[in-house]
């Protein structure tokens, strides 16, 4: 399944498996993974089974994360999207859940808010689902932030793993108020 998604600075494309030194790059930053219950990632073999992963995604639910491109350069960003997510979450299970991920050096520059904003655009326009929903480590500033800024609501806290997280939700019905 193929994506292509452009917005002012970005284009968000279907995961290839060019793409798995990118990937490899991302995950194995410690900084990258400090508010995410993973393993630094180690191998390229890793990286190809992660690209696998989510492009089965694509056939299976015609939905999965992005890859994002800086579009005046062509340059790998990290990723960003949404995804039907199967893993129980705060007693959701089966939801909509909106992620990214990207490369310290494009942090702070708006990008992550600018992807989300595309993300959740084709979510209610393209999907038209009802409401998505996003997990953030409380003590992830940057991530709720992007997400307080797009327009997500947080909802409350809940454990997940050995930390707290905040909820977040973001319905059809305000997204279409704020049009
Ligand atoms: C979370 C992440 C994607 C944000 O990407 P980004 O492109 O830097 O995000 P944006 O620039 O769109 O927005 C970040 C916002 O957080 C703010 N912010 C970042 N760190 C902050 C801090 N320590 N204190 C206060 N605000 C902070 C920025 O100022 C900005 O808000 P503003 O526009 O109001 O100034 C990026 O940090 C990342 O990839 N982190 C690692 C992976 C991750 O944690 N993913 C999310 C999992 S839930």
């Amino acid at each position: 399944m193929k994506f292509h998604i452009q917005t002012d600075r970005l284009i968000l494309r279907e995961w290839r498996m060019e793409d798995a030194f990118g990937i490899l790059k991302l995950n194995s930053n410690p900084d990258v993974i400090k508010y995410l219950h993973l393993e630094p990632m180690k191998t390229e073999e890793e990286a190809l089974d992660n690209i696998k992963w989510v492009t089965d995604q694509y056939s299976k639910n015609k939905i999965g994360r992005w890859i994002m491109l800086k579009k005046s350069t062509n340059e790998f960003m990290g990723w960003t999207g949404l995804k039907l997510e199967d893993m129980e979450m705060n007693g959701n299970k089966y939801f909509y859940d909106v992620g990214y991920r990207i490369l310290p050096k494009f942090w702070g520059k708006g990008y992550a808010t600018e992807s989300v904003i595309a993300s959740v655009k084709y979510g209610f326009e393209e999907m038209k689902l009802n409401k998505i929903n996003a997990a953030a480590h409380c003590k992830n500033i940057a991530s709720c932030r992007v997400l307080q800024k797009v327009g997500f609501e947080e909802l409350e806290t809940f454990k997940i793993f050995n930390f707290q997280a905040y909820w977040f939700e973001y319905t059809k019905g305000e997204y279409f108020s704020k049009k």
